[in-house]
């Protein structure tokens, strides 16, 4: 064989190398759902500590709630901060790589808009902006359950 077509062979491997990786990185580890949603396939404790972060957005939605209904900002800040970026900082790759890009980018922007309410909250907006930001924010809950769910495998 000659050199060029070596070079040829070897760049279309790492062409076909990166494009699997890419596949992966935006597929995540996923199957087919038993109720026509596509099901997120984790190690039983990954999947326990999702669910534990679903329960801790519910817990902080709740929270935002009570905090407007209440006209309690503190409370808002505090509830609303509790479900923002800073406590997504620690979950590991392996985990990260399970999941599909489009799981990911929801879910990020959930946590960022929670501290935007945090923010807004800090800034003295209205009771009424800070409840239609989260109803706002609801709507991506509500997309992303329809979408996926959560199968414990390996
Ligand atoms: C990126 C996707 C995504 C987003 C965004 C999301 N969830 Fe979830 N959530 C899931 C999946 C997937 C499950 C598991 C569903 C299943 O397996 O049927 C789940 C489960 C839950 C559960 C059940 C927890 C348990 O212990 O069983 C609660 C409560 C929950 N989510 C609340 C929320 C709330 C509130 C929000 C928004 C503030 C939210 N989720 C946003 C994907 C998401």
């Amino acid at each position: 064989m000659k050199t060029n077509q070596l070079a040829q062979v070897a760049l279309l491997l790492w062409v076909v190398t990166i494009a699997v990786f890419v596949w992966f990185f935006i597929r995540g580890s996923t199957v087919a759902g038993t109720d026509g949603r596509t099901a997120i396939v984790l190690h039983p404790r990954e999947r326990e500590l999702v669910l534990t972060e679903m329960r801790g957005l519910l817990a902080a939605t709740q929270g935002i709630l009570e905090g407007a209904n209440q006209g309690d900002m503190p409370r808002i800040i505090k509830a609303a901060r509790a479900a923002g970026m800073a406590g997504t900082a620690d979950v590991n790759p392996a985990l990260m790589a399970k999941l599909p890009l489009e799981f990911k980018a929801l879910g990020m922007g959930v946590h960022h808009e929670m501290d935007e309410i945090a923010k807004a909250a800090e800034d003295g907006k209205p009771a009424a902006e800070l409840l239609k930001m989260t109803s706002n924010t609801l709507t991506k809950c509500v997309v992303c359950h329809a979408a996926w769910q959560l199968k414990a495998g390996s």
